[in-house]
């Protein structure tokens, strides 16, 4: 009991930090940062939040916001573009100060953030909110750690970082990834993805007002908008970019490595999650967060759920999939802008198809809830579970991104576990268990950056919950996002050379 109370004190989730195996500077003692506090979403239990949310998803359908976007020929833009990067640089600037100053203008331009987010990256508002926050938390959290002592260890220097985000966290990884690089006196460029450029824009504008607002030179950050195509070689090779951070799949950090094997890349990459379900864990609870780590963003996470493996009586009786089933059909499937919707579209262009493949069973599987596609344009599908996924299957070891959750069985938790490792990536994972001696087991075998315990496996919080993976989730040096080493591991800081 006194372990599980331990737990609680970390807000029901356990995240060890540094990664325990990956993170080469788990040692560099960083000092504390200084005062952070987390910042609070938009609460639609307040009639004025409410409204204020009604307002701006009734903007969605005619927003032009982003839609400023003007793309450039890439043929010897790369040049200038990188060119006025490299020459801008923080000055007398004071990063601490200034960076605060960027979060508070993050926060006053919440609503706006919000509506591109809906408008262009098919995220619902109660899915988009935390984003903002977590984006506020990012420029507070690293501004503290920008002026934090790093024991004897010097930076390497870095004039530019090139910062290439994903389209499903079309604000808080490019914000994240933006403001640790300012932090830590680099100056950046932000590609954003392909499906969240008009995200990335508008992120981009605020970012350099608030900079120039605050004295900064708003060059710091330069926004790359380039037409993709036989773009990646060009870019990551370029003698002008001295690092960058990748937030996407474990192939294209491979490709990236292929291009230009010795430039530093901090990169967060794929994940195959799984909850485990004992028979000690409260099911109610096991129910809601697997709902919400499978179906948020329609699945579209790579720290989402997807598969659950169920343990021992849990696996035997239907009282667990009568329950999920039950919460997962009475999921509200539909467009981003009307409040009512839980499981939002697909946002990749191929994505329909994708999930054509997806729907496909494999050997001994039945579909404890069939998915549905529900419109024509194949991005809005109900939610479906597959039961009997086998070990070994391609359901079991890759990664899918949409709202499909699979069930594996164990007669052991041993056993559950050695099911989810079997897996090449490692990012998140959850258990649902009220038993303490179940609890160590699982976090002394579990290979995954980020644990928890009776809580979803998303939505890592800025400090309390740094972010990152292990095995094929993360390359580079593997600290974590939102974590007190990650400024450190971005920097490539060299250790102090030893005294005699
Ligand atoms: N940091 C994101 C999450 O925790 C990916 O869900």
């Amino acid at each position: 009991e006194r372990f599980l109370a331990s737990l609680s004190d970390l807000g029901s989730a356990v995240a060890p930090t540094p990664n325990r195996v990956a993170d080469r500077y788990a040692a560099v003692p960083v000092s504390s940062p200084g005062h952070f506090e987390n910042t609070p979403d938009t609460d639609p239990a307040i009639a004025s939040h409410r409204d204020r949310m009604r307002a701006l998803l009734a903007r969605v359908p005619s927003s032009t916001l982003g839609l400023d976007l003007v793309r450039v020929d890439k043929a010897g833009v790369l040049d200038e573009l990188l060119g006025k990067a490299a020459a801008a640089n923080w000055g007398g600037a004071d990063r601490r100060a200034v960076l605060h100053q960027v979060g508070v203008a993050l926060e006053k331009n919440r609503d706006v953030l919000l509506e591109v987010m809906v408008a262009e990256a098919g995220k619902t508002i109660d899915q988009a909110d935390p984003e903002v926050s977590e984006a506020i938390d990012f420029a507070h959290y690293y501004a503290e750690l920008s002026a934090a002592e790093v024991d004897g260890a010097t930076p390497v220097p870095a004039r530019v970082t090139l910062v290439t985000p994903p389209w499903n966290f079309p604000v808080a990884i490019p914000a994240g990834s933006m403001l640790a690089a300012l932090a830590a006196g680099s100056a950046v460029v932000l590609k954003p993805a392909g499906p969240a450029e008009r995200c990335g824009t508008v992120l981009a504008g605020i970012v350099r007002d608030a900079l120039a607002a605050a004295g900064a030179d708003p060059d710091l950050v330069t926004l790359l908008q380039v037409d993709e195509a036989g773009l990646g070689r060009e870019l990551i090779s370029h003698a002008l970019v001295d690092r960058v951070i990748l937030t996407g799949a474990y192939e294209t950090a491979a490709l990236f490595r292929s291009f230009r094997p010795e430039l530093p890349l901090l990169a967060e990459t794929s994940g195959k999650n799984a909850i485990i379900v004992t028979p000690s864990a409260d099911l109610d609870l096991a129910v809601k967060d697997v709902v919400a780590s499978a179906f948020g963003h329609a699945g579209q996470k790579c720290s989402a759920a997807s598969l659950v493996v169920l343990v021992g009586s849990v696996a035997r009786s239907q009282r667990f999939r009568t329950q999920l089933m039950d919460a997962v059909s009475s999921l509200e499937v539909g467009w981003p802008w009307e409040m009512r919707t839980q499981v939002g579209p697909l946002v990749e262009p191929a994505a329909g198809k994708l999930l054509d493949g997806l729907t496909t069973l494999g050997t001994g599987e039945s579909w404890l809830l069939a998915p549905a596609k529900l419109d024509e344009s194949g991005k809005l599908w109900s939610p479906g579970i597959r039961d009997g996924v086998r070990r070994g299957s391609a359901y079991h070891l890759t990664e899918y991104f949409g709202p499909i959750l699979g069930i594996m069985t164990a007669d052991t938790l041993d056993e559950a576990i050695d099911l989810v490792d079997e897996v090449d990536y490692g990012l998140t994972s959850g258990l649902h268990s009220l038993d303490a001696g179940e609890v160590r087991t699982w976090l002394d075998r579990v290979q995954a950056g980020n644990l928890y315990v009776n809580r979803s496996i998303t939505g890592a919080i800025v400090r309390r919950q740094p972010f990152g993976g292990w095995k094929r989730s993360a390359v580079g040096p593997g600290t974590k996002a939102g974590g007190p080493n990650y400024l450190v591991g971005l920097s490539g800081w060299a250790p102090a050379p030893a005294t005699v």
